[in-house]
């Protein structure tokens, strides 16, 4: 019996209760759910970093419009499939005022979160050309996005773009879409595991692989303008946030407010399908939307069959929270930037301790503080570090589940702990550096 923060028998018994053979291997919700039962075990608070939660309150903006949009009655009628006209409107201001580029309301939508936005890209892009049915995920990545292909029967591609970062680039995208099959590339930037950022030059390397290729760029920014080494929070004034879109014509953003405005409850994202993509034509979308137009398929193909158009509400409330952030009435960024400034501390803490991160570059500067950071500790796969780590109050997951190639690596999201615990983490890191001698 060893002696561990948490007492060593009653995690035994909740592994073995939750049926887990390994714990290093586990889910994301099967974590959860077995430190749920250690903590009512143990009466121990630990140190969650398991699941990406949101750990602020809605924007209340938000809360407000959506309830006097109910009260108005919105919720008797079905909601335009393409979308409430505020909504499309300030979606595009948005995208003049903070990525600066001009794309008319037409071409933006509301999508119930950005994962019914990237279900959707999917379903319809990688259908639009019989002979090009994958996706290339550059990894590591969104664990969810490729369940999704796989529910729809698709194949798809990935590598670990840790070793590929710069002008590397270029050459491992040649290799995979090289053989014609792709028809659309994912990634999040900020990255969803790692929270490395791609700079202007590497988005160009995409776009002029993707045109080489004729492939269509899925650019998730579910953390926008979370990378707070730069400002990308004043409307209308550079830095912009760095976008695909400044480089290539056949894109679609995805835009979630589940992190920027802590609406993930509500399921609403924003989705901008470029003209160019959008007024693509293709004989092959015929024999499942009776139309050649990608754009019409996507909205009244997909969109329709998929959901009937987003949940009324919600759209009111993202319409006014953008309209007060196109208008410098509210500043997104000084609500999130918290998780910058938690991660900073909590990583100090953890390098102090003998652990060490492990997607710690962005090429030659160290990578930001934000919502998630990746770290190891020498001699320990990821799956056992995570597994011993349990017994010192600690969760997160393995970078296994993103398609990483870091075996040693956990992600760590710091959403969900809360400052009063650092002294907790501070000391828990501490007896598992003292039991783990380097
Ligand atoms: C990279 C990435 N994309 C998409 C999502 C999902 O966004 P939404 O809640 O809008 O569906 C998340 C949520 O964690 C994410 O991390």
């Amino acid at each position: 019996m060893k002696n561990t923060p948490i007492d060593y028998q009653i995690v035994r018994n909740c592994i073995s209760k939750n049926g887990l053979t390994s714990v290093g291997n586990a889910s994301i919700r099967e974590i959860k759910k077995l430190i749920d039962d250690i903590e009512e075990a143990s009466g121990q608070r630990y140190i969650r970093m398991e699941m990406g939660n949101p750990g602020l309150p809605p924007a209340s903006l938000g809360v407000e419009a959506q309830i006097e949009a109910l009260k108005r009655g919105v919720a008797c009628e079905y909601p335009d499939i393409q979308g409430i006209t505020p909504l499309k409107k300030e979606i595009s201001r948005f995208l003049k005022l903070f990525i600066n580029i001009d794309v008319d309301p037409q071409y933006c939508f509301a999508s119930v979160g950005s994962m019914q936005g990237s279900f959707a890209t999917f379903l319809t892009v990688n259908r639009m050309i019989e002979s090009k049915t994958k996706t290339l995920f550059i990894d590591p990545g969104f664990p969810v996005h490729k369940q999704q292909v796989k529910v729809l029967g698709q194949a798809f591609k990935s590598f670990d773009v840790y070793d590929y970062r710069g002008e590397k680039l270029r050459d491992k995208l040649e290799e995979e879409l090289s053989d014609g099959s792709v028809a659309s590339i994912i990634y999040s930037n900020p990255n969803n595991p790692a929270w490395f950022c791609f700079n202007e030059h590497e988005l160009q390397i995409i776009a002029e692989m993707a045109a080489k290729y004729n492939v269509v760029v899925i650019e998730d920014l579910a953390y926008f303008g979370m990378d707070f080494r730069q400002d990308y929070g004043k409307p209308g004034e550079p830095p912009y946030q760095p976008s695909i879109s400044h480089y290539y014509d056949k894109y679609v953003l995805l835009i979630s407010s589940s992190k920027i405005f802590s609406y993930a409850g509500e399921r609403i994202a924003a989705l901008v399908i470029s003209p160019k993509l959008y007024h693509t034509n293709s004989g092959d979308l015929i024999k499942y939307y009776g139309t050649d137009n990608f754009g019409h398929a996507f909205v009244f193909g997909t969109l329709y069959s998929l959901s009937s158009g987003t949940s009324h509400s919600p759209q009111y409330a993202l319409a006014h929270l953008l309209k007060s952030v196109n208008d410098g009435q509210y500043h997104f960024l000084n609500e999130v930037k918290e998780y910058g400034e938690k991660a900073a501390i909590m990583k100090k803490i953890f390098l102090q301790n003998g652990f060490r991160i492990v997607y710690d570059k962005d090429l030659d500067v160290p990578i930001a503080d934000g919502f998630y950071f990746t770290f190891c500790y020498p001699g320990f796969s990821g799956a056992q570090l995570l597994e011993e780590l349990i017994y010192y109050g600690i969760s997160a997951i393995t970078l296994d589940i993103t398609g990483s190639q870091r075996k040693e690596g956990i992600r760590a999201c710091v959403s969900l702990v809360h400052r009063n615990q650092f002294p907790d983490l501070e000391y828990r890191l501490k007896r598992f550096h003292e039991d783990h001698p380097l």
